[in-house]
């Protein structure tokens, strides 16, 4: 399983980056309101930090097919690695064959459910988005959706990518990669929270303490 990181914030893309640990980036409507910037701007900036799909929602307000091709088509000439992020709707996913046909890549988000990744890989969906953490917050197993479309899209020879959404803690992630999801896209908190372990950095102590008592600083 790879990793996407999931924000518009450009420090924190930037960290992961020099960490190595990512190849991709999504953003949605709350988290380019979340900074506070202009769409264009940002997203620009994160393509000149990340070399790797990059997705960029349509506009939260817009529900046709016609306007969501249009935009679509405006976020694909940013950069050749953007992605075009749109909603899982029937209007949705008229915009996802049309663009799919154009060669612009889609990632359909807000999936909450098999038959819908389904329905959005059949349409031409380069990338299909779970969202696993809502669902665990109304006490349904966001991790078995994961599973469930992994299986469905093996047994069906789909290769439409699975990214795990919505990931909101490490075990999720360790969940995620045994369940069959081809990429996680993972909120920086979390992305940190997984260097850590009590053994690692209790060894760390051990190794300064005894190299400092033996050869000083
Ligand atoms: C995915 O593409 C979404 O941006 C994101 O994972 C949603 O996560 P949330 O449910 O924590 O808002």
């Amino acid at each position: 399983m790879k990793f996407f990181i999931d924000t518009a914030k450009v420090e924190d893309i930037k960290a992961a980056n020099d960490m190595g640990i990512i190849c991709g980036v999504t953003t949605n409507p709350s988290l380019i309101a979340k900074e506070g910037r202009d769409f264009n701007e940002v997203i620009k900036e994160i393509t000149e930090i990340v070399d790797g799909p990059i997705s960029g929602e349509v506009k939260a307000t817009t529900t046709d097919a016609e306007g969501m091709i249009r935009e679509g088509r405006e976020i694909a000439k940013i950069h050749p690695n953007m992605v075009v992020k749109i909603p899982m709707t029937c209007e949705g996913l008229k915009a996802v064959k049309v663009l799919s046909k154009e060669g612009i890549k889609t990632n359909v988000t807000l999936i909450f459910s098999a038959n819908q990744a389904l329905l959005a890989a059949r349409a031409g969906a380069t990338y299909v988005s779970p969202f696993l953490g809502r669902l665990d917050d109304i006490s349904t197993d966001g991790v078995e959706l994961i599973r469930q479309i992994a299986d469905m899209f093996a047994v069906a020879g789909i290769d439409t990518e699975i990214i795990a959404a919505s990931v909101r803690h490490p075990m999720h992630v360790t969940q995620c990669a045994l369940a069959g999801a081809d990429i996680a896209t993972v909120p920086f908190k979390v992305l940190e929270q997984m260097t850590h372990h009590p053994l690692t950095d209790a060894g760390i102590v051990k190794f300064q303490n005894d190299y400092k008592a033996v050869f000083g600083e």
